[in-house]
C-alpha cells in the first residue's frame, strides 16, 4: 500500500513511464503527470491520475506548475532513447537528457523534495568486458544516449553529497511487453527496439523485417539481449521509492531478467504466441550491436528483495498479443 508520497512522473504517458503510473496507481499513490506528449500517448494515462500537465522538462515555467502539486517524490522518464539517433543529433539528446533532467533537479531543490527514481539503462556500460554485467562493470557507454544516463547518473552523486537528493538510478536492460493485466493497449510509435517490429510484422504491417548479422559468437550466430518485461519494470520503481523512503541511501541497481534470448529465439517465441508467420532477413551487422548483454540483478534482489517474474519471451510475447494483433 502507499505511504502518502505524491509523486510527480514526467514522460508519464510514455511507454515505460505509462506502466509505472498503472502500477503506482493500483498501490494507492497520488500521481501528477507531465509530459510533452512528443511521443506520449493519453489513451495510456491510467484515469486515477490527478492531475496531467502538458509541459516540457526544458521549459521552467512548466515545471513550476508541475511542482505546485506539492509533490514529494520525482519519477523521471521523460528522454529521448533511440541510440542511433543520439550519434547523429546529439545535441537533441545532451538538451533534454542532460539539460532538462538539470532543470528538474533545480526545481526538486526548489520545492525541497528529495527523492528521484531515475530511469537510466545498461547504455551506460558500453561493450561488455565481463558476463553477467554486474554494477561494478566499467562504465563506457558506446553512443551519446548511454552517456547522457551516466552524466546524470554523475550528478546525482554530486546533489546527494551536495544537496540531499536520495536517488535510484534503475539500469536496464531491454525493456520489452505489455501490461501484464491487458489495460494498455496504446502502442510506442515509430519503435526502432526489436520486439515491436517482431509484432509489427507478425501483424502484417511490415512485410519483412531485418536481422542484424548472424555472425555472432553465440549459438544461433545472432544477438544475445536480456529482456526485461516492463511490468516487472514497474515494480522494481515502486520497490526504489520504498527503498528511497525507508533507507535514506541513494542506490544504483541492474534490472535485468539474467536470461539471454538470440534474435531468433525473439522471432520464434512471437510465431508462437501470435500465430503467424514473421518474415526476415538476414543483413550486416548494425554498428555498435555487442553480441551478448546479459544481466546480474543480484544487487536489485538483495536491496530491493526484487526478481523478474514475467520475463520470459513467451510471455513478453503473449503480453504482446493484443495490443499488436486485436
Ligand atoms: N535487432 C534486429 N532487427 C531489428 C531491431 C533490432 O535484428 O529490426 C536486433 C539488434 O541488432 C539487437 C537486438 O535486436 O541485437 C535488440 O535490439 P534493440 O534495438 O531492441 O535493443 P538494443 O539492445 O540495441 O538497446 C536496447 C535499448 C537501449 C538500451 C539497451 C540496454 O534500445 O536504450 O537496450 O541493453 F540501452
Amino acid at each position: 500500500m502507499s505511504d502518502n508520497t505524491k509523486i510527480l512522473v514526467t514522460g508519464g504517458a510514455g511507454y515505460i513511464g505509462s506502466h509505472v503510473v498503472k502500477q503506482l496507481c493500483d498501490e494507492g499513490y497520488e500521481v501528477v503527470i507531465i509530459d510533452n506528449f512528443s511521443l506520449g500517448l493519453r489513451q495510456n494515462i491510467d484515469s486515477r491520475v490527478s492531475d496531467v500537465i502538458e509541459g516540457d522538462i526544458r521549459n521552467e515555467a512548466d515545471l513550476e506548475k508541475a511542482f505546485a502539486h506539492n509533490v514529494n517524490a520525482v519519477f523521471h522518464f521523460a528522454a529521448w532513447k533511440a541510440a542511433g539517433e543520439s550519434m547523429e543529433d546529439p545535441d537533441k539528446y545532451a538538451k533534454n537528457n542532460i539539460c532538462g533532467t538539470l532543470n528538474l533537479l533545480k526545481y526538486m531543490l526548489k520545492f525541497n523534495v528529495k527523492n528521484f527514481v531515475f530511469s537510466s539503462s545498461a547504455a551506460v556500460y558500453g561493450n561488455p568486458q565481463y558476463l553477467p554485467i554486474d554494477e561494478k562493470h566499467p562504465t563506457v557507454p558506446e553512443n551519446y544516449y548511454g552517456y547522457t544516463k551516466l552524466a546524470i547518473e554523475e550528478n546525482l552523486k554530486w546533489y546527494d553529497k551536495l544537496k540531499g537528493i536520495r536517488y535510484a538510478a534503475l539500469r536496464y536492460f531491454n525493456a520489452t511487453g505489455y501490461d501484464v493485466k491487458g489495460r494498455l493497449n496504446g502502442r510506442e510509435k515509430n519503435p526502432a527496439n526489436l520486439s515491436p517490429i517482431v509484432m509489427e510484422t507478425a501483424a502484417g504491417e511490415r512485410a519483412q523485417m531485418q536481422v542484424f548479422g548472424n555472425d555472432y559468437d553465440t549459438p544461433d550466430g545472432t544477438c544475445i539481449r536480456d529482456y526485461i518485461h516492463v511490468s516487472d519494470l514497474a515494480t522494481a520503481h515502486v520497490l526504489a521509492l520504498r527503498y528511497l523512503n525507508e533507507k535514506e541511501e541513494s542506490l544504483v541497481v541492474n534490472l535485468g531478467a539474467e536470461k539471454g534470448y538470440s534474435v531468433l529465439d525473439v522471432i520464434k517465441s512471437a510465431e508462437k504466441s501470435s500465430g503467424r508467420k514473421v518474415n526476415y532477413k538476414i543483413v550486416g551487422r548494425r554498428e555498435g550491436d555487442p553480441g551478448n548483454l546479459v544481466a546480474s540483478s543480484a544487487l536489485a534482489f538483495e536491496k530491493l528483495g526484487w526478481k523478474a517474474q514475467y520475463s520470459d519471451v513467451d510471455t513478453i510475447f503473449k503480453s504482446m498479443k493484443n495490443v499488436y494483433l486485436g
